[in-house]
């Protein structure tokens, strides 16, 4: 770390690691110190508040009806099992670096200060882009909650695609309503984010109690389907396994419920949220990992039992793909239900647009504190304890992104960028077991190395079923974010400064 661009070639000074020590202490330094005020409880109900929303509540009758029948289940349970694998060792790095910042500050630690922006770079991508796509899905389920009760949006403020260009008032509402929640401090947003998830939770459960009295056991035949091969997708849309190596990704039989797991991937999207809550927590050696852990295993079970459930209401070839949970109980007669469903889907939407924006101000925080984004940015505010010019900047570009942006076809941008950081994680946690032993870890993820392995090849496979528009989207930002962190970044590093500092002068005096 102590290396000079005097002594050292530039790629040695692009790979050199923050120690985990002054991480530690620079989360003390009082004007950039956030207030520790969250329980394991709290983190938790983070996680689920974050995990919960539209994958559920949308994406469960797609993936059912177009690739993998009744057996969309197992489809939720591998999709799971790849985050299980990076969940440990978000879970390990989370509790020997419990630092804001997330997949950033573990690729600090571990890999060096480039592979750290880019890291950083990306995640800004994910969750800015994430709490956006959220707020548009949550714009549309109001505005159908407001047609059933007779109210219609005009047109040029509904941010409908048909019928040219209209701004979407209500996403952009949203995102800056929650924004002001998020300044007030974290105690709020998570009391915010406690009623919030008792109400989604409770709304799943409804759904797996009264749908298990309308099942029939004839829905569940075939449970998986017979295999059939899909047409070929051409150019940008097709997925990037079959562009690289003309592999055709197969809907249905047993490959179609992995097509599906990379569908349903979205809905565990948040989880690695939970670890950029870390310096706000009383204990985060200790709770961190439980509140990664346990929000994790929580919904993969309640989404297992939701999908069960709706694929037994309905035959999955006439599952609804917009609302596939409230149509499964208006397609019984169980009209409040669908209505009950709705609000819960609203309520569920709030809290990941929330926990989203949230966890995207604390990774600016961390880029700005580290000086590779201004450092005005990360400090905070007297009163509130937050970084609140970071969460204000923020929202303001999401909540412009909401209102103009129709983003839909971006949304895969949100799954490549946090399959991404999956993989810097896992080999984040290899890294730091043989350049740190020494560390304290209250959390060891097992069978290292096979399981963080496991877990690149696991994410690597999803992201390659990818589109290849995504793959070239997702190169463009890094391309961008390229030219940001050598304008910008490089410069202002304060790791940087300070081992310039420290260098001897050189012909031309320290740089
Ligand atoms: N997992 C979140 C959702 O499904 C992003 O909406």
């Amino acid at each position: 770390m102590s290396s000079t661009p005097e002594s050292t070639p530039l790629l040695r000074e692009l790979v050199r690691t923050k120690p985990v020590e002054q991480s530690i202490a620079d989360t003390q330094e009082p004007e950039h110190a956030l207030r520790r005020s969250l329980s394991a409880l709290d983190l938790t109900v983070f996680g689920v508040g974050v995990i919960i929303g539209t994958g559920i509540f949308v994406l469960t009758g797609t993936a059912a009806k177009n690739h993998a029948g009744p057996a969309v289940a197992l489809s939720f349970a591998a999709a799971g099992i790849v985050c299980g694998l990076a969940a440990l060792c978000y879970a390990e790095l989370a509790s020997t670096v419990p630092v804001a910042g997330s997949a950033y500050i573990f690729a600090y630690s571990t890999i060096g200060e480039l592979p750290a922006w880019i890291i950083g770079w990306d995640l800004i991508l994910e969750l800015a882009l994430g709490a956006a796509v959220v707020a548009v899905g949550w714009s549309g389920y109001v505005q159908s909650l407001l047609e059933s009760g007779g109210i219609t949006l005009p047109h040029a403020i509904s941010g409908s695609t048909t019928g040219g260009w209209s701004f979407n008032l209500l996403a952009t509402a949203l995102v800056l309503l929650l924004t002001g929640v998020i300044v007030l401090g974290m105690k709020i947003s998570a009391e915010v984010t406690r009623v919030i998830v008792a109400i989604k939770v409770t709304v799943v459960l409804v759904v797996i109690v009264a749908g298990l009295f309308f099942i029939k056991s004839d829905n569940y035949s075939p449970f998986i389907p017979p295999a059939q091969t899909v047409e070929g997708k051409s150019g940008g849309q097709s997925p990037m396994v079959q562009a690289l190596f003309g592999y055709t990704p197969t809907d249905f039989g047993v490959m179609g419920i992995f097509t599906a797991a990379a569908v349903v991937f979205f809905a565990f999207i948040g989880f690695d949220v939970v670890a950029t809550a870390a310096e706000e927590t009383r204990n985060p050696q200790r709770d961190v990992p439980r509140g990664i852990l346990g929000s994790l295993l929580i919904c993969t079970v309640l989404y297992m039992a939701v999908s069960l459930v709706v694929t037994g209401m309905q035959k999955y070839t006439e599952l609804s793909s917009d609302a596939p949970l409230s149509d499964a109980f208006k397609a019984v007669g169980q009209h409040v239900f669908a209505d009950i469903i709705n609000v819960g889907a609203v309520a569920g939407l709030t809290s990941v647009t929330m926990i989203l924006l949230l966890g995207q101000s604390r990774v600016f925080f961390a880029m700005s504190r580290d000086g590779l984004l201004p450092r005005t940015f990360s400090t905070v505010h007297p009163r509130f304890g937050t970084p609140a010019k970071a969460v204000l900047m923020l929202g303001l570009v999401v909540a412009v992104l909401a209102g103009l942006i129709p983003l839909e076809e971006l949304s895969e941008l949100v799954n490549i960028g946090t399959l991404f950081a999956f993989i810097v994680v896992s080999i984040g946690v290899i890294v730091l077991r043989r350049t740190r032993p020494d560390l304290p870890r209250s959390f060891r993820c097992p069978g290292v190395p096979v399981l963080p392995v496991l877990s690149v090849l696991a994410s690597l496979w999803l992201m390659l079923n990818l589109p290849v528009d995504t793959w070239l989207r997702f190169v463009i930002w890094m391309v961008i974010g390229m030219v940001v962190f050598f304008l910008y970044g490089r410069g202002h590093s304060r790791l940087g400064l300070a081992a310039r500092s420290q260098a001897p002068a050189g012909p031309d005096g320290p740089r």
